[in-house]
């Protein structure tokens, strides 16, 4: 595999320097005639050492030069080291990785474990874009940890705990409708829990002198529910364990839609009982203190409060019970918490807190932006929260409405299954082909369409390799050759394309960045396409085998690719 190898050659040219610092500075060239790859090594370490750097890049030359796989490695500009691979060698890497696309991804996490919290949604509510976004990326996190060897835990930590749960207990004693939440329990609850926030509210401006004691009233109420259930009182924890069993129903669904699994389901419910015994760890070692009534642990600038003034434990004690179990329970050497970027000043301190109390393992808060839809586009809003499925829903219909035009002559059945496939894969591929710190604004136009890079494109691509090869072996001519031969510079772009799809992994995994996967999956797919567009394949005798074995390869590599993004690549559209 390239990068392994020629990495090999970066390290050992490296390690004759120094011994630590970035050597990872092997980057695909811009341009093809300057070579496949580039090592900026000796540019970037040469002036720190007070030397040459161009004088340094020809002393690590040979250990390029020694390369099995290289053709031609030179020193250019300041100080960098281009290399060319040649054609054969990258026939045979490519016909390895093809074998076992999974065993030619940098095993960096072998023997290492991690924690991924993910999707994490508030039960009790329905699970909206926030959510989402959180599920896609925090899947592909999973898949991109394991796909390097990590052992993976998923946990969904869900908001099941705290004083919504009161109000809710509230406004279902006081105003349920039973028929409606056995027909649609999250919807109901959802409507419950509006209209306690409605009526507990007092504006002075709007409503009547007498309203503000009954909200009063009804606060109050909620607070003293939510104490009693979290007493263990018998009758709202009953509720209580409706209440999430009911939305974690409906949510499984959507998980089953997506793909998405997790190896736990703990809920904040499972730390509230210890969050006293966390906070008084904290006090009596020193690390938070007592200031006004609540307790406080000091961070520079910032303050985060683990315990407020009527008792209550906040987010951050939940965090740091949640992260002990965590250590406890796994052991892991990483944890990774994927939510909204919002909350990433909520995850600094509360990492901050847990270093200092001990925890070793490298906390990670991989924070998205925010997904928008553009105004009145959508039908179905309530309140201000878009829901997932109906986002689904509309995606897949509008996928359904394609494939019934172009694939008429498919079985109902499997025109509903590429419909679900395409429509759920474009939702959730917008989520993952921009980084995930900007704010992405919902466009159906863009996402579902079938050029550009967009997941019916990758889908459809993959496609059309499958069906290339359905027709070789139908069509009794020849079958896929072991090597292809690299004749064409659009074959050895395919096959470089395809190559670096393992670097995309890689790189997307070390900068939490799907993104990056993404990029590399559609520039092997528009390779391909060049490719399918350029040459022929099937009808070109003496090309044939070649040919067939770069689209045996570009299938292999798809599936596995599309795959750790979370989609179903489809042998046919
Ligand atoms: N339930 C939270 C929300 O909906 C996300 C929880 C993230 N995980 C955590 N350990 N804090 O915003």
């Amino acid at each position: 595999m390239i990068p392994a190898l020629l990495r090999s050659s970066a390290l050992t040219a490296a390690a004759t320097v120094q011994n630590e610092g970035d050597v990872d500075v092997l980057v695909p060239t811009n341009n093809a005639a300057h070579g496949d790859y580039q090592w900026n090594f000796a540019f970037r370490v040469a002036r720190a050492r007070k030397e040459n750097p161009r004088a340094l890049a020809e002393r690590l030359l040979p250990f390029f030069i020694e390369h099995p796989g290289v053709a031609h490695a030179e020193v250019a500009g300041a100080g960098f080291v281009n290399v060319r691979l040649r054609d054969d060698w990258l026939a045979s890497a490519l016909a390895r990785q093809a074998g076992n696309p999974g065993a030619t991804v940098a095993q960096t996490g072998a023997g290492k474990r991690v924690v991924v919290d993910f999707s994490s949604p508030n039960v009790a509510k329905r699970m909206h874009v926030g959510h989402m976004r959180s599920t896609h990326l925090g899947h592909v996190i999973t898949l991109l940890h394991a796909a390097a060897g990590w052992q993976v835990i998923g946990d969904n930590h869900l908001g099941d705990w705290g004083t919504p749960f009161g109000k809710l207990i509230v406004a279902w004693n006081d105003w349920r409708d039973e028929v409606a939440y056995a027909k649609d329990p999250v919807g109901e609850l959802e409507r419950l829990y509006v209209r306690f926030g409605d009526e507990a509210k007092f504006d002075p401006a709007v409503h009547p002198p007498e309203r503000e004691a009954a909200a009063l009233l009804l606060n109050d109420r909620a607070r003293e529910e939510t104490a009693k259930l979290q007493r263990g009182d018998a009758a709202n924890r009953l509720l209580w364990q409706d209440f999430r069993s009911r939305s974690l129903e409906e949510y499984e669904g959507v998980y089953a839609r997506m793909g998405v699994t997790f190896d736990e389901v703990l809920g904040e419910s499972e730390y509230g009982p210890v969050t006293d015994s966390v906070v008084a760890d904290l006090l009596e070692r020193g690390i938070a203190e007592n200031s006004e009534g609540a307790v406080i642990v000091r961070l520079g600038e910032q303050v985060s409060v683990v315990r407020k003034k009527d008792g209550a434990a906040t987010y951050t004690a939940t965090d740091l019970a949640c992260v002990r179990y965590r250590v406890d329970r796994w052991r892991p050497d990483r944890m990774v918490y994927v939510t909204d970027a919002r909350q990433h000043q909520h995850f600094m301190n509360f990492f901050a807190v847990a270093q200092r109390s001990g925890v070793e393992a490298d906390l990670v808060h991989m924070g998205f932006g925010m997904l928008k839809l553009p105004d009145g586009a959508m039908s179905t809003r309530k309140g201000n929260v878009i829901r997932l499925v109906d986002l689904l829903d509309e995606a897949v219909a509008r996928a359904r409405a394609v494939v019934d035009e172009k694939s008429g002559s498919f079985p109902e059945e499997e025109r509903a299954a590429i419909a679900e496939a395409v429509g759920v894969g474009a939702v959730r591929y917008q989520d993952l082909v921009q980084s995930p710190q900007s704010d992405i604004t919902f466009d159906w136009k863009k996402i579902l369409a079938m050029d550009g890079n967009s997941a019916p494109y990758l889908l459809y691509t993959r496609a059309r390799a499958a069906s290339i090869l359905r027709k070789a072996t139908a069509d009794g001519g020849a079958l896929a050759a072991p090597v292809a031969t690299l004749t064409h510079p659009v074959e050895r772009d395919l096959a470089l394309a395809l190559l670096r799809v393992p670097e995309a992994v890689d790189g997307a995994l070390r900068a939490s960045a799907p993104n990056l996967l993404a990029d590399g999956v559609y520039r092997a797919c528009e390779s391909f396409n060049r490719f399918y567009y350029e040459l022929k394949v099937l009808d070109e005798a003496e090309h044939r085998a070649s040919r067939l074995a770069l689209v045996q390869a570009a299938d292999a590599i798809l599936v596995h690719a599309l795959g750790l993004l979370g989609l179903r690549a489809l042998a046919r559209l």
